[in-house]
């Protein structure tokens, strides 16, 4: 259930920006949002950025409660930086495909069976499947951490097989694939991306690694959110095709008004199927509700946390290229 369904009551007549503002003071919030969210509640957010920013913006914030606008494994992953944080999520329904493609006890079953594997896993998964990973990846990340990891190492990666397919293909690495997908990213299709090209030859695609191989084939551009909007910003050319979930349309419009940026076609050309059906679920009422009830709040116990702390302080390391040359390839979490 909602915050707004559980408390009830009529916001009509309320001035939702207003309000927001007020109890963000009130309550000393900040605002987290990722790109995807509805333009409205990007433009009141005090940081908008792609899954790697928003973790180094929620480790590092000195506010009592971050309001977390994006989907549950974010806002999870917030928590496990920050857990002195009261960390809200305005509707604890919005998930994600690709979490629910892994539950932890057949992912821990699938580690079981590969002993001589350590696990990296996107950052898009539960808490507990974080526990069980060695290392936690982002878009923005997965290629860089990669590059640190011993050739000779063996790899399971998941939960995002498109993504683990990237890589792979990229950088050579041979990776053992949990079947996970986007089912936004799944959506668009090859056939109206290449009527697109046609209509457009002059304007580059740009496509976020969740996409299959089809449409990644097609791209002149391949990266995380933050990514696709630094290339929209560099590109030689005014026209871009947009290849991941149209919200971040919104950022790119309002920083370069000069250029044109079409989002690339789901099956029948015209479908609302590449919005994300749970990042979706946020709305400036469910916001205003959980900042004034701090409700609904992330929880979790603290060995879930410790446990799942391990691989996404080992990411944020990797990351930032500070972990030592012996420590790279070791697993960071005791095999069962
Ligand atoms: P990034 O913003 O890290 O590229 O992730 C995209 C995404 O699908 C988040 O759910
Ligand atoms: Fe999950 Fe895809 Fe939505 Fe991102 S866009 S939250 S990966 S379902």
């Amino acid at each position: 259930m909602t915050a707004l369904g559980k408390t009830g009551g009529s916001l009509a007549g309320l001035d939702l920006r207003a309000e927001i503002d007020r109890l963000r003071k009130d309550r000393n919030a900040v605002i987290l949002a990722h790109y995807y969210q509805k333009a409205e509640i990007q433009d009141l957010a005090d940081f908008v950025g792609d899954s790697l920013d928003l973790s180094r913006k929620a480790q590092a914030t000195d506010a009592d409660v971050i309001a977390f606008c994006g989907v549950r494994f974010m806002a999870e992953t917030a928590k496990i930086l920050s857990p002195e944080k009261i960390v809200v999520l305005p509707d604890m329904d919005a998930g994600c495909s690709l979490e629910d493609s892994c539950p932890p006890d057949k992912f821990k079953a699938f580690r079981e069976a590969h002993p001589d594997h350590i696990a990296l896993s996107y950052i898009n998964c539960s808490a507990e499947v974080k526990a069980l990973s060695d290392i936690i990846v982002t878009s923005s990340s997965a290629e860089k951490i990669l590059s640190q990891i011993p050739k000779d190492q063996k790899i399971i990666f998941g939960p995002d097989k498109h993504l683990g397919g990237y890589l792979a293909r990229k950088t050579g690495r041979d990776m053992l694939l949990w079947p996970g997908v986007c089912i936004v990213h799944e959506a668009f299709s090859e056939t109206e991306l290449l009527k697109l090209k046609a209509q457009h030859p002059e304007a580059p695609v740009a496509a976020h690694p969740e996409c299959p191989a089809h449409i990644v084939d097609h791209a002149d551009y391949v990266g995380s959110t933050s990514g696709i909007l630094d290339f929209a910003n560099t590109m030689p050319g005014d026209t871009l095709i947009v290849a991941t979930e149209p919200h971040i349309i919104h950022q790119m419009e309002k920083a370069m008004p000069h250029k044109t940026f079409i989002g690339a076609p789901g099956a029948d050309g015209n479908c609302n199927c590449n919005i994300c059906p749970y990042m979706a679920l946020n709305t400036m009422e469910k916001l205003y509700v959980a900042l004034r009830d701090l409700q609904p709040r992330i929880e979790m116990s603290e060995d879930l946390r410790l446990a799942a702390k391990k691989s996404l302080d080992r990411m944020l390391e990797m990351a930032a290229g500070t972990v030592g040359q012996g420590d790279l390839g070791k697993p960071v979490v005791a095999r069962a």
